[in-house]
């Protein structure tokens, strides 16, 4: 879906929450330490895009590629979806947030699966942050699994109907796009739907990121101009048509 943003504050904010690894490693704790870690500051930063305005928040917890991780991390992420599921949702709920999680739910096991379920259904009537957790995510499962509904149903691919059938389909596409831990590429992550998003690119370990972190990136994307493919001088002062 296009974007909306006409602020300076964006209205959909996407990260890829990454260095939680690292941030272990370094105090010779095991990774998973580092995955609960980053729970906190999720928390943290849900609670901060609230106060801030931001209407639409989407982290990448979980990609397609990371089963390809040694079995105990993934089991260990796995857990402490299901722990802290139990543990946010009724703060979640009270604070306004709707939760959707958005990836292939089919490899997951029937308990993750109810434990997701549970938790969009009881945050539903929720509007004041749409909060998507993208897990077992990627962009181009995301396009494949689009295009592969519509062939099914017979109907025309194109852009419209395209969007129409990706996971984000409920919200505008990302205005800031936020990538933690230093490295610069997406890694899979929202590849359609980033096509104009602003990138940002912190050096900070994700558990490091605090609200002091992510209003520096909310003020760095208030400096860009965003021209959606015109050039400065349209967006400044519409040129006239010619007859
Ligand atoms: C991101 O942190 C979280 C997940 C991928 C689940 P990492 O675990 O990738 O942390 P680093 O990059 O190894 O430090
Ligand atoms: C991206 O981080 C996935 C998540 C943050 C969930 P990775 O750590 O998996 O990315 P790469 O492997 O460094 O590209
Ligand atoms: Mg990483």
């Amino acid at each position: 879906m296009a974007s909306t943003a006409t602020h300076t504050v964006p209205h959909h904010v996407a990260i890829v929450m990454d260095g939680n690894g690292r941030w272990a490693t370094r105090r010779y704790l095991p990774r998973v330490a580092g995955h609960k870690k980053g729970v906190d500051a999720l928390r943290a930063c849900v609670r901060h895009c609230g106060n801030r305005g931001i209407k639409v928040l989407t982290v990448f917890a979980f990609s397609s590629e990371n089963w390809n991780r040694p079995a105990d991390e993934v089991s260990g992420l796995m857990d402490l979806l299901g722990v802290a599921l139990a543990r946010e949702i009724p703060a979640l709920k009270a604070e306004g947030v709707r939760v959707h999680f958005v990836g292939d739910r089919s490899k997951l096991s029937e308990k993750v699966r109810a434990g997701l379920a549970a938790a969009e259904a009881s945050t539903a009537s929720n509007s004041r942050l749409i909060f998507n957790i993208c897990f077992n995510y990627g962009g181009r499962w995301d396009i494949a699994q689009a295009a592969a509904r519509l062939a099914a149903e017979g109907k025309p691919i194109d852009e419209q109907s395209l969007d129409a059938c990706l996971g984000l389909s409920h919200v505008p596409d990302p205005d800031l796009l936020i990538r933690t831990g230093g490295e610069r590429r997406l890694s899979n992550f929202l590849l359609w739907q980033s096509a104009y998003a602003e990138l940002y690119f912190s050096d900070k370990l994700w558990p490091e990121f605090d609200d002091a972190a992510l209003d520096a990136a909310i003020a760095d994307y208030a400096q860009r101009e965003r021209r959606f493919g015109k050039t400065s001088e349209q967006l400044v002062r519409p040129v006239p048509k010619v007859a």
